[in-house]
């Protein structure tokens, strides 16, 4: 393992461009539930339930429960070593890019400021009649909060199953997946499209990719380097020596 991280912080050093693709991986250290390990929210919890439009249409209430639940869980929690690790990469980096599939806010707390969120944020709201996205960081927002702007219903500004990721993240995405030379994939286990495509865009335009995670993943075999094990570890490790 000494050996392989060696060759790969050599890598990194000599790369201009990075992006690292992460997944609920990364925050589980934090204390996040991950959504498909043991104790995943999708183990315990029916997505179809909580994370459609429909479930939205059918019952607000049961959906902004829910996600009042994660926002109270996430406000308790700060971010790991691995997100702190990826902070200091970007001051290392010229063009360095985090996308990231997870809505709760923690690589923007470990101070990362090239942030891509393909998947939404949990912080913000948005309203269903005017369109409005705002900030609104209360742990709870009740059952049925409403715009301040025009009244209409809010709902998370998160992407649920069945809904398309606004294009001009995505198209973001893809390119900056497209145009890096690394790409570190962390924590996530490849299952939902399109970010899990995101690495073999870059694979496929000619980018050196290194999955860090705790087991093998869909992804694996179409990695340069592999680390498996605790982000947490792995990814402070990986860094400090690249200055
Ligand atoms: P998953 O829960 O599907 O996968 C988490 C991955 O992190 C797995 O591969 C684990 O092995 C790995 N993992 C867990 N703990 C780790 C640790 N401490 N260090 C390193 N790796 C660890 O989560 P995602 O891939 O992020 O989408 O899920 C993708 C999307 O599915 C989410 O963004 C969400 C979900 O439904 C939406 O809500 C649209």
């Amino acid at each position: 393992m000494e050996e392989k991280m060696a060759a790969f912080r050599e890598l990194l050093k000599k790369s201009e461009r990075v992006a690292v693709l992460t997944g609920a991986g990364i925050s589980a250290e934090s204390g996040v539930p991950t959504f498909r390990g043991d104790d995943g929210l999708w183990q315990n919890y029916r997505a179809m339930d909580l994370a459609t439009p429909q479930a939205f249409a059918r019952d607000p209430e049961l959906v902004w429960q829910f996600y009042n639940w994660r926002r109270d869980l996430i406000s308790k929690v700060t971010y790991n070593p691995a997100h702190k690790a990826l902070a200091e990469l970007e001051n290392l980096v010229p063009n360095f890019t985090i996308i990231t599939q997870n809505v709760d806010g923690l690589h923007l707390l470990a101070g990362s400021r090239n942030i891509i969120e393909i998947h939404g944020n949990l912080w913000k709201v948005r309203c269903t009649r005017c369109h409005a996205i705002t900030m609104d960081r209360s742990p709870d927002l009740g059952n049925s909060p409403k715009c301040r702007s025009c009244g209409g219903p809010l709902r998370p500004h998160v992407v649920w199953f069945g809904e398309s990721l606004d294009l001009d993240i995505l198209q973001r995405a893809v390119d900056v997946s497209r145009q890096c030379q690394v790409m570190l994939v962390i924590g996530t286990s490849g299952l939902v499209q399109p970010a899990a495509s995101l690495a073999l865009e870059a694979k496929s335009a000619g980018a050196v990719l290194a999955e860090i995670d705790l087991g093998s993943t869909p992804h694996s075999r179409f990695m340069d380097f592999g680390f498996q094990g605790k982000a947490g570890d792995i990814v402070p490790r990986l860094v400090e020596g690249c200055a």
